[in-house]
């Protein structure tokens, strides 16, 4: 059984990212998708509220995984028995941060291989920030992001502007 892990931030979880999940499991039998707290990045939805959103999107999605890591990921590698991380790369700037985080994740362990992915051409623009910085501007990202998120990120900017 091959196992990815699609880590990340996933602040919040985009269709960008859905399309990579949706490639990666032409590659592997399961996909976990590990989720960062990431507390120096100060996110915009807490921990909980990035799972569950990830959940309610991939729910009809077959072999996929939601979790909570922290720590080193090439340690959390180990203990699920992965056999690859995978990233998305839209980009050629995405490449020097990726090409940095795969090399630092093979030094902590040589077993630890990452694979890239790149989006379809429609999402190569969409990241989690410029969704949000349009959204606190009550800018439409519905066709960015799962309904779900759409919906929180109103909910979240509406509360913020009154
Ligand atoms: O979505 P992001 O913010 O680009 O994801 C980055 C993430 C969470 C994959 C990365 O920060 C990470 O792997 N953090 C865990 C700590 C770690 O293992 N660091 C070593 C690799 S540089």
């Amino acid at each position: 059984m091959k196992i990815g892990v699609y880590p990340g931030s996933f602040d919040p979880l985009t269709n960008g990212h859905i399309d990579i999940l949706k490639r990666s499991l032409r590659l592997f039998d399961k996909v976990i998708i590990a989720v960062a707290p990431n507390p120096k990045k100060a996110p915009l939805f807490d921990i909980k509220e990035r799972v569950a959103m990830i959940r309610e999107s991939t729910r009809h999605i077959p072999h996929v995984e939601v979790e909570i890591f922290e720590g080193l990921l090439a340690e959390y590698m180990k203990r699920k028995k992965a056999h690859a991380i995978i990233r998305g790369l839209r980009v050629i700037s995405d490449f020097e941060h990726e090409f940095m985080m795969a090399l630092m994740n093979r030094k902590l362990d040589s077993d630890v291989e990452t694979v890239f992915l790149m989006p379809s051409e429609e999402y190569s623009y969409v990241s989690s920030s410029a969704v949000k910085e349009v959204a606190s501007y009550g800018g439409e990202v519905k066709e960015l992001v799962p309904s779900t998120v759409a919906q929180r990120l109103r909910e979240k900017f509406q509360r913020s502007r009154r």
